[in-house]
Formats: structure tokens, C-alpha cells, sequence
């Protein structure tokens, strides 16, 4: 089925970048377990080398099954092109790489998800390049640390687990005054909720592992780009050849050319094929993850056990203006934060649940909880876990699809238990 603009989210989900005629009629995207591709031609295979020819070559450059997942993606992102990784960090590696060079800076957000932060923080350290930390719901804080130095402006829609939502369009705005990108991290929201290259943003990354496949079986990334950043010479003085290669995607030609294809970060096409599988649901989960979660809401607030909630949803949350306007009135995401009176009181509650899953993953269709400040981040010292919002008394919660009663009978009976 060839893609329809006028179709809505809901169907679009499900048939974009479909082709069964392609396929000898099969409905769902081959699975091409091939590492090379064979060429009819030594004039072929020199061709396609050359770029004058899109076929494939070798798995990690391109596959079949990746390409169709990447088509769609970049569909329902309203991107100009996608390339599929082997994670989110994979893809956010990626990216960054592809405009980082050593003594450059970027400014981000102060409330990133674990790994982002230790790879900007540690890993980018050793390369010279500075990470500027700073509230990203501060748009001015944001502005003030941006310098000649900077390459771009990253956020994450929702912030894992502070759950503090940027005004995207404002920082856009801010990043174009300076002539630069603006990167988002959609996984939380994903584009159900929201789809931040309309509001203005340049490139935008997910964990595939999350929402997208949602049944916690396909580990994947991808980045999509926007096509509409001109990379200015005077900022980017080495994106020519990118520019004169591939035009509007030239930022993604070289995060796939420069770091992707040499990186070696494939991504396996049987985790593409789980991730299209989950993406015709996506809507229709998202729909009842939002549902459950204010319903899940509802009844913490009922209980005196429950010290504080972080809900974006909630009408005195910090960020609940600003999630409001930018997911369109679609609700706010299926994460929370919780707090319980100290860490014993976390532990009692996570030993005693019975249906809910307690693991490191979230967006699964399974409810899962975890208690970050003794798990993920064990190794930090107190004042970096309390900068990045992680206190021994948050309990974060990823409320899944099954039925609400089920799920707040499970919370309701470990509450009990304190
Ligand atoms: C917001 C966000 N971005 C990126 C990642 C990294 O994704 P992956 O585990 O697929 O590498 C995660 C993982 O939890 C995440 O929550």
C-alpha cells in the first residue's frame, strides 16, 4: 500500500512504507537474514559503491528489512530520512559523533537519561569536547551557555525520570538564532504524543527498544533528520562534501558515511521486523498506556503512603503547561515518578508487588518499576544522583496496558505492606 498523507496517525502507523506487491504479496516485511547482496554486474556493484545506485551491499551499510523500518519512522516523524541503529544509544552516539570534533561543546539538558549522560559527561571529556549542562525548561540558561565553541542543542521531550517537558519550539527558535540544531530525544513521548520536527527541532533520535516495539524484545535506534538545517559554513565548515553529496540530508549521510557504517552499529534486521510488528500497535497502545496512567495517577493520590507524584499530566506540575500545548491535548506520556517515605519503605513496596514486573527497561506493555537511585545509578556519589533528580525515595514507574483495576489492586496491596 503506497503511503497516504491524509491518512491519520492510526493508519498511517500501520501501512506506511508497506509494499506486499514487492514482497510476492506478503504483508509483513521479509526478514533479510543475508550479510551481502549479490550484484548481476562489476558495473553494478561499482555504481552502487559510488552512490550513483541506492541497492545494498553488505548488512552493515544497509538491509532490506532496516530500510523499510527506517522509511516508515521518517514517515511518522515527518523526517526527510532515517537510518535504524543497534540501540538509542547507538543512535545518539552516532549523531553527536557526527558533529562533535575535539575542543567543540553542546548544550544539553540537565535531566538525561543514564547512559546519555555518563557518554556526554565522561566519555566526551576524554575527546575534549564539553557537555554544558543546564535546565532545559530554562530557556535563558540555555541561551547563556551557548558560545562560538557550541555545535548544537539537545533535549529530551520528557525527561527520564525528572519527567520535565521542554518547550521545543522555544529552543528551536533559540538554537536558529545561533545557527544551531536543535537534536530531541522522543522516546518517552514518541510521535504519538509528539512529533518535535514540527515544532521546529532539526534531528530527532529515539530508542527504538522502548514504545516503538513495546514488548521489550527488539533492542534498536534510529536517527531522523529533519532535511531543513542549512549547517552554515561558518559553524560547520566541514559539512561540505556531506552538503554537496546528499543536499538536505547531508547531515544524515554523514552520521551513516563518517560513523554509522565504520562504527559497525548494524542493526539486526529481525529486531527491525519486531520493531515494525510493534509499530502497528503503537497508537492503540499509547492510547491505553495514557489512559492507564492517569488512571494510575487517580489512585496513588488516594494514598497516604505516596509522598509526592511527578506526572506531567498532573495540573500543578512544573511542566504541565508546556505538555499540555506540544503533545496536542493527547495526554502525557505512560511514566511516572513516586516517592515513598525512604529507601527501606522502596524496597518493601517493589518486594511486595506481584503482577508488576520490577527490571531496567520502560515503555514495555507490561507495567515495570524499578527504584533508580540503588540500581542504575548505584555507582554515583549523592550530589550527581540529586542533580540528575535521582533521590533514594523515587520509586519510577512505566505503567503498561493491562487492565487498571489488575494494576492498582497490585500497587494498592504493596502499598499496604509499608
Ligand atoms: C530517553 C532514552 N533515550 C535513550 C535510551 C537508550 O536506549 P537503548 O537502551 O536502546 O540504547 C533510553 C533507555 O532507557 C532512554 O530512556
Amino acid at each position: 500500500m503506497k503511503k497516504n498523507d491524509s491518512y491519520r496517525f492510526q493508519t498511517r502507523v500501520i501501512h506506511d512504507a508497506q509494499s506486499p506487491d514487492e514482497w510476492r504479496g506478503a504483508t509483513l516485511t521479509p526478514i533479510y537474514q543475508t550479510v551481502s547482496h549479490q550484484h548481476p554486474t562489476a558495473e553494478n556493484l561499482s555504481d552502487t559503491f559510488a552512490g550513483k545506485k541506492t541497492d545494498n551491499i553488505y548488512m552493515r551499510l544497509t538491509n532490506p528489512t532496516n530500510s523499510v523500518l527506517e522509511e516508515k519512522i521518517s514517515a511518522l516523524e515527518g523526517g526527510a530520512g532515517a537510518v535504524v541503529m543497534s540501540s538509542g544509544m547507538a543512535a545518539i552516539t552516532n549523531a553527536c559523533m557526527a558533529l562533535l570534533r575535539a575542543g567543540d561543546e553542546f548544550v544539553c539538558g540537565n535531566s538525561l537519561f543514564l547512559s546519555t549522560y555518563i557518554l556526554f559527561t565522561n566519555i566526551f571529556k576524554k575527546y575534549d569536547i564539553t557537555a554544558r549542562l543546564v535546565e532545559p525548561t530554562d530557556v535563558g540558561a540555555i541561551e547563556a551557555a551557548i558560545n562560538d565553541k557550541t555545535r548544537f542543542i539537545y533535549l529530551e521531550t520528557i525527561g527520564n525520570p525528572k519527567m520535565d517537558v521542554p518547550d521545543i519550539s522555544q529552543v528551536a527558535k533559540l538554537a536558529h538564532k545561533h545557527d544551531l540544531p536543535l537534536i530531541v530525544d522522543n522516546t518517552l513521548a514518541t510521535p504519538y504524543l509528539c512529533r518535535p520536527l514540527e515544532l521546529g527541532a532539526d534531528v530527532i533520535i529515539h530508542s527504538t527498544t522502548k514504545y516503538l516495539s513495546g514488548h521489550g524484545n527488539a533492542p534498536g535506534g534510529v536517527v531522523i533528520d529533519g532535511g531543513t538545517f542549512s549547517w552554515p559554513e561558518k559553524r560547520f565548515p566541514d559539512f561540505k562534501p556531506f552538503i554537496d553529496r546528499k543536499g538536505p540530508l547531508a547531515f544524515l549521510d554523514k552520521v551513516w558515511r563518517e560513523h554509522h557504517i565504520n562504527f559497525g552499529t548494524t542493526q539486526a534486521p529481525l529486531h527491525s521486523f519486531l520493531t515494525q510488528l510493534g509499530l502497528d500497535t503503537l497508537a492503540i497502545r499509547m492510547e491505553r498506556h495514557i489512559e492507564n496512567t492517569e488512571g494510575v495517577v487517580e489512585f496513588l493520590n488516594s494514598r497516604s503512603e505516596v509522598s509526592w507524584i511527578n506526572y506531567p499530566g498532573l495540573k500543578d506540575n512544573p511542566s504541565h503547561d508546556v505538555a499540555k500545548k506540544q503533545f496536542d491535548g493527547n495526554g502525557f506520556g505512560g511514566m511516572m515518578a513516586i516517592g515513598l517515605k525512604d529507601q527501606a519503605a522502596c524496597f518493601k513496596f517493589i518486594n511486595s508487588l506481584k503482577l508488576i514486573y520490577h527490571l531496567a527497561n520502560l515503555g514495555d506493555c507490561k507495567t515495570l518499576v524499578i527504584h533508580p537511585y540503588s540500581s542504575q545509578y548505584i555507582s554515583f556519589d549523592d550530589p550527581t544522583r540529586l542533580s540528575l533528580s535521582i533521590t533514594p525515595d523515587l520509586v519510577r514507574l512505566s505503567v503498561g496496558i493491562e487492565a487498571i483495576e489488575d494494576i492498582c489492586e497490585d500497587l494498592g496491596q504493596a502499598l499496604d505492606s509499608l
